[in-house]
């Protein structure tokens, strides 16, 4: 018998191997990429596609065959050239998602040994990466491309090799594809022969899976389904499952019964269990063979499938599956339903009837008019009449792989050779809880010409027929609504083109963007001739682990293989935001199969609360909790299922306690601010602001960001001989706190990691509080050996700012006065990161007279933590924003303002008073601007923008100089163990943690340039607190710096201790030096503690004065972006960034922390937006709802260079920390879309001086670019309407 999860997710579970990574559970990220191979008895041969294995029920892959990851190639036989040539690209950091990427190109290689670049495209796009920014996976996929086929969609960028770059010294290699392996499809795995032949057999019964809560089966053949649907009525067909399935995974719905549904065909038309991806062939089929005219409406449709789901989600989802799960964000209804299409269904009872698919068809949300004992066969897609004109629109967060907010079908018949309406269908998805036919509208249309009267007329009918409350499910009212007429607009322009032209559309405008894969240039300085050739340091070595990531061989937590009763940790939360716990009752939860203990703050050992920078945190909430989330309890249970519903069946009463607020504003209102508040100030603002030319004042709101790591948190505890260990945890900053919380000595505990599925800050502190509760679970269970798992996920950090700015009319800034408010949630954790936002609020301006308050908001929302950047971001952004509204004032390029107000003198003191050069920052940005083309590009845009009413370009460039290290000095140190084996082998131990960042790869390259000893004999132990204790965070991009310093001290001892012996005998080998230095000295092993011997950090906050950071690192970054006006969408058209790393340790690894920071920084300025319901809920949860940059964001043309001869004494090896700063770059994005948005209201006769929060979500570009549409759709008065979600 299968249990319930084994029916359903397995594949990860059942086969036990852990190459295929489980991310999202839902579809969402890719991480879980597979290929399945079938028989298609049909056309005779065999299907090989990727799908989800999250999704994928196990038993409905009777007859198929499944490669995982491991199927294709491993370190210990072969690697298969895709795992290769993503390793060698550099393609892998984190490691997590790389199996999925491996499986997605692995399988498009199997059916297309030569793709082109868009079918690179295609094939990744359901692929999720958080740490690399795509390009160089695609770098290392498109060596597969025929050379030519990649080389048209690679053009020659016209800007880079200019006079920065002396031929000579330096390169764009990042690496080279000599002497790879071929791809040879005969070395492929055969399908096998025995399914083959299974498969040529008809089936000869069905099959019943039987699960101890659900039972599937797949029925024989339609007869039976038939049968089967009789019989059990209310039973869901699972085809696809893609519907399904995310409801059971995330809702945990019981369902009693399944009908299996993977073999039947019927009808001459698209068969219902035709999936998506077979929809688009044929279409595209069709498109290809037939006259245009007859396509009209295929071509509508292959429109929408081009950015539906990812290509996993297509080959698994079902046309029929897509239109009867009845929810209106799904596309394809509204596009089918304006097409006229026929649905035939058939039951046992009533046989075959036909169906128009129409409103009607829909009865509520997941509800259609079938009965349940009706199953649909195929749904009839009628070719275009001659003078029918079909078009469809869609517009979601992300242009790609993201739900629609609304989507919409169109279609109008003309009476022949007129431009007379002879009939027109309009509907919308995403505007209702159903599918919605704007009837009326139609009607009255019909009979009128196609002019601007009808369109002034279907717009303001429109307006009255599309329903849709203030307090509407979803929100985003007046977006959604604007959208509706927008979308009209874009037809009755496109319809209109084609009338008078009768070709097809010639004006860009009116076309969606289209996505492409980017291609970039790299530049960085080689070493010099003088560096020894057997030296790494400097070269762009590839990540140490990434063969072993690449073919799902390298280990994370999840993949510790099981041990024999172990347990699982699943916690209660609070479901009120402030409230006093009356009871808490677990003996429902108890009594459930499989529950061995409840735990609650009595049960833990020592104490339950700790003093976090002075601020309490509890571990269980006692007496009240003050946010929805908050840990009340744990229920620990044999399986993760099982852990996971009995914590649902926990009853906790609340008694509500007021008052309960979670935004800025409310905060401010209360004056509920964590203590201390900070504060930092130069000059005498007060005084400067009498004498200023101008004043201005402005406010900005950012939102948070989720780290969405793709490996969420998660550790196992193992209590041993009352000793205990913490195997893979993802922190080891949770020592000290399993300590307190157990009331046991640190050196009594363990905790070990070897590496991260990515952490960007979110891995720091919360993960310690977890990691008491599941040591308490250990300790509390059997008092002494006991392995327990817990998983969890992750928080963010919100803010806003209010500024008064004082300047001059050329420009030239005098005074700003700028208070920061930041969403810290219901405790402090780490929202102490407000100080390195006002330690960055300067960023490279001289602006002699700065003051920046710090307030940390305390509101009953779960509490916050630091994200990669730790405040620099926002801190940056505000002045940046600053700069750019002072430009905006002056009628200036943001640009000339920017120069104005810069640090230029050699030696500059920052408003902290620590003193600096700038001199590397000023380099960056001219490089950054020349080889932009940044003054010839504007020109460009100006005229783009005057010849394109509903598109319009911006441009932005910044510079940045970014403080790298702690700002309490103590933090700043690393060290590190190397010992040196009798074989001549090295291993080498330090405190730092590898996730992704190559921290590992850095330190092999240092020691091996000290021990002189290749990269390949020196080996890295997972990082432990029994080897290297006491070790600082990972973090302040100061992880290389600390470590690499003591990597060098502890080798540079081995050497001192090893040279009068070489130096005695010159001609031996390294291991002879090794094994016979030994006496008097003994076997060479060297323990560092490295503690920092820079310039000394500390700020003195009462004075605003001190040396905050080690140094800065500069860079300058230059974006272009289009905007479409009618719906918000936008491209991001080209970045180029300089960056000041010194002399670069690794540029492969430098190059790619730019371009995955930028790439996250994307998500944080443009798309990804967090929302909390009324109650204080977060309702983006998971890739469905939280969009994170996938493939189609990252500027196709994104070039990154390195800046020459720039030095850092410092740091190791002149080097310099690049972690953190790349993120705010982005920004360059979110102001070059204000740049283009401002070009849009302009043209309308509006000010160019507009609010616009972070993120630029398409919501805020479209109703930022106001015109009669936006003034169709005002916002309600606030405190009339009960709004769907609250900005916090
Ligand atoms: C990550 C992700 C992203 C997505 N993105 C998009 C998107 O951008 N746009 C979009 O439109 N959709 C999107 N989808 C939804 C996806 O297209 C649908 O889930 C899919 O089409 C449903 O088909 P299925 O075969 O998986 O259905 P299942 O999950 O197997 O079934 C769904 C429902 O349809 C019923 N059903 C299915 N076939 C029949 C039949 N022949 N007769 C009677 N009843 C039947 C079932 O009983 C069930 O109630 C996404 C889904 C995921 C997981
Ligand atoms: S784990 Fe399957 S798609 Fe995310
Ligand atoms: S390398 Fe892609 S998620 Fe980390």
């Amino acid at each position: 018998m299968l249990s319930q999860n084994h029916l359903h997710v397995s594949l990860l579970y059942i086969v036990l191997l852990t190459g295929t990574k489980y991310g999202c559970g839902g579809g969402g990220c890719g991480a879980c990429t597979v290929m399945v191979s079938k028989y298609d008895q049909l056309n005779n041969r065999v299907l090989h596609y990727t799908v989800n294995a999250c999704l994928q029920p196990i038993c409905t892959l009777h007859g198929a065959a499944v490669v995982t990851v491991e199927g294709i190639g491993s370190t210990k036989t072969k690697l298969h050239p895709v795992q290769e040539r993503i390793a060698k690209a550099h393609g892998s950091q984190c490691g997590f998602c790389t199996p999925g990427m491996v499986m997605s190109m692995y399988t498009l290689l199997r059916n297309k040994p030569h793709p082109t670049m868009e079918d690179i495209r295609e094939a990744l796009g359901g692929n999720l990466c958080r740490c690399t920014g795509y390009r160089p996976i695609i770098d290392g996929f498109k060596t597969f491309c025929d050379v030519s086929n990649a080389f048209n969609l690679f053009p020659q960028n016209d800007c880079v090799l200019n006079k920065y770059l002396i031929p000579c010294q330096i390169s764009e290699e990042l690496f080279h594809m000599d002497n790879v392996l071929p791809l040879d499809p005969s070395q492929d795995l055969i399908f096998p022969p025995e399914l083959m032949i299974m498969g040529k057999k008809r089936a000869c019964g069905s099959l019943c899976f039987q699960g101890d809560r659900l039972k599937l089966i797949s029925p024989v053949d339609l007869t039976n389904l038939l049968e089967l649907k009789t019989e059990y009525p209310e039973a869901p067909v699972v085809v696809g499952n893609t519907t399904i399935g995310i409801n059971l995974l995330l809702c945990h719905l019981l369902f009693v019964i399944y009908l299996l549904c993977v073999h039947v065909h019927a009808g001459v038309s698209m068969g219902a269990v035709c999936t998506l991806s077979s929809l688009k062939e044929e279409m595209e089929r069709a498109v290809r063979e037939m006259e245009a005219e007859r396509t009209r409406g295929y071509q509508a449709l292959l429109q929408t499938l081009q950015c539906l789901a990812g290509k996993q989600i297509r080959n698994m989802a079902t046309i029929g599956g897509n239109i009867l799960s009845a929810n209106p964000k799904y596309d394809l209804n509204s596009v089918l339903a304006a097409l006229d299409c026929t649905l035939q269904v058939m039951s046992k009872e009533n046989g075959t009837r036909a169906i128009t698919l129409n409103e009607e068809l829909f009865t509520g949300f997941g509800k259609t008019a079938l009965r349940p004992d009706e199953v649909l066969l195929s749904i009839d897609i009628p070719y275009s009449k001659p003078w029918e004109f079909v078009s469809a629109f869609r517009q979601a967060q992300r242009r790609e792989f993201a739900f629609s907010i609304v989507n919409a079908g169109m279609k109008v018949l003309f009476r022949e050779g007129t431009n007379i309406v002879e009939s027109l269908n309009i509907y919308y998805g995403g505007v209702g809880p159903t599918l919605v036919k704007v009837g009326r509208t139609c009607q009255k249309l019909v009979g009128r010409s196609w002019g601007e009267d009808l369109l002034a007329d279907a717009c303001r009918l429109l307006e009255e027929e599309v329903e849709l409350s203030d307090s509407a499910h979803g929100g985003k009212v007046e977006y959604r609504k604007t959208l509706t007429t927008s979308f009209f607009f874009k037809f009755y322009m496109q319809v209109l083109q084609e009338l008078r032209e009768r070709v097809h559309i010639q004006d860009s405008a009116l076309k969606p963007f289209k996505n492409e894969v980017p291609q970039g240039h790299h530049s960085f300085q080689l070493v010099s001739n003088a560096q020894s050739s057997q030296d790494p340091v400097g070269h762009p070595m590839m990540h140490q682990a990434a063969f072993h990531q690449a073919t799902g061989e390298a280990q994370y937590y999840d993949d510790i293989p099981a041990v024999q009763g172990e347990l699982f940790v699943f916690m209660v939360t609070s479901t009120r935001a402030h409230a006093k716990i009356i009871n808490i009752d677990p003996s429902e939860a108890l009594g459930m199969t499989g529950v061995v203990t409840f735990l609650s703050a009595g049960d833990v050992p020592g104490q339950n609360r700790r003093m976090l920078f002075n601020n309490p945190e509890e571990l269980f909430a006692e007496e009240e909790v003050s946010c929805v989330g908050q840990i009340i309890g744990a229920v620990v249970a044999e399986s993760r299922e099982q852990a996971r519903r009995a914590a649902q069946m926990v009853k906790v009463t609340y008694q509500d306690l007021l008052p309960v607020f979670f935004t800025i504003e409310e905060a401010i209102q209360h004056q509920s601010f964590f203590d201390p508040k900070r504060k930092l100030e130069r000059g005498d603002v007060d005084k400067a602001f009498e004498t200023v030319d101008q004043i201005l004042e402005d406010e900005i709101y950012l939102g948070g960001q989720e780290h969405f790591y793709m490996e969420t948190q998660g550790l196992i505890a193992v209590y041993y001989n009352f000793l205990f260990e913490c195997p893979f945890v993802l922190s080891l900053q949770l020592q000290e706190v399993v300590g307190i919380t157990l009331g046991i000595d640190s050196n009594k505990i363990t905790c070990h990691v070897r590496r991260l599925g990515g952490a960007f800050g979110g891995k720091v502190m919360k993960i310690a509080s977890l990691s008491a509760i599941t040591a308490t679970a250990a300790v509390n269970i059997i008092n002494n050996n006991c392995v327990i798992r817990g998983i969890f996920t992750s928080a963010f950090l919100t803010t806003s700012f209010f500024s008064q700015v004082g300047y001059n009319n050329d420009g030239t800034i005098m005074a700003a006065d700028i208070t920061y408010y930041s969403n810290g949630g219901c405790t402090l954790n780490e929202s102490l990161i407000m100080e390195k936002a006002l330690l960055h609020m300067d960023n490279g301006y001289k602006i002699p007279n700065l003051r920046g308050r710090g307030l940390v908001c305390k509101t009953y929302l779960p509490s916050y933590t630091a994200f990669r950047g730790f405040g620099g971001p926002q801190g940056l952004m505000v002045m940046e924003s600053v700069l750019h509204e002072v430009a905006v004032k002056c009628g200036l390029p943001p640009q000339k303002v920017r120069e104005i107000n810069m640090y230029r003198e050699e030696e500059c003191y920052t408003h902290h008073k620590q003193l600096f050069s700038p001199r590397d920052m000023l380099r960056c940005w001219d490089e950054c601007l020349d080889k932009a083309g940044y003054h010839d590009r504007l020109q460009a845009i100006q005229q783009f923008n005057t010849s394109n009413r509903w598109k319009k370009r911006g441009i932005s460039a910044v510079p940045m100089k970014f403080g790298v290290g702690f700002s309490k000095g103590f933090f700043n140190q690393g060290a590190a163990l190397v010992n040196i084996y009798k074989d001549g082998s090295v291993l080498v131990a330090h405190g730092g943690t590898e996730m992704g960042q190559g921290i590992n790869t850095k330190a092999l390259q240092i020691a091996s340039r000290i021990l002189k000893v290749p990269m390949s004999s020196i080996h890295i132990k997972e990082t432990c607190t029994g080897n290297v204790p006491n070790a600082a965070p990972s973090a302040a991009s100061f992880g290389t710096d600390a470590v690499g310093m003591a990597v060098k001290d502890a080798c540079e001892k081995l050497m001192r201790r090893l040279k009068p012996f070489m130096e005695n005998h010159p001609k031996y080998t390294w291991q002879q030096w090794v094994i016979n230095q030994h006496p008097p000295v003994g076997y060479p092993n060297a323990v560092t503690v490295w503690v920092s011997r820079g310039p000394h950090t500390d700020m003195d906050w009462e004075n605003s004065e001190g040396p905050a950071y080690y140094y800065f690192t500069f860079g300058a970054c230059c974006s272009e972006v289009e905007i479409d006006c009618l719906t918000g969408d936008h491209k991001n058209l080209r970045t180029d960034i300089v960056m000041d790393v010194g002399r670069s340790l690794n540029p492969a690894l430098d190059i790619g922390q730019i371009e995955g920071g930028f790439v996250q920084g994307i998500g944080l300025y443009t798309i990804e937006e967090l929302q909390f319901s009324l109650e204080g809920v977060l309702m983006t949860r998971g890739p469905s709802q939280y969009k994170i940059p996938a493939l189609c964001d990252v500027p196709p043309q994104f070039n990154v260079h390195l800046l020459a001869n720039a030095q850092n004494p410092h740091a190791i090896y002149r080097s310099k920390g690049i972690g953190e700063p790349p993120v705010f770059l982005a920004s360059t994005i979110f102001f070059a879309i204000k740049e283009a948005v401002a070009a849009a209201r302009r043209e309308r006769g509006l000010g160019d001086s507009f609010p616009l929060s972070s993120p630029a979500t398409a919501e805020r570009i479209r109703m930022a670019c106001e015109d009669q549409f936006t003034e169709m759709a005002p916002s309600p008065k606030k405190g009339t309407f009960k709004p769907w979600s609250i900005n916090i």
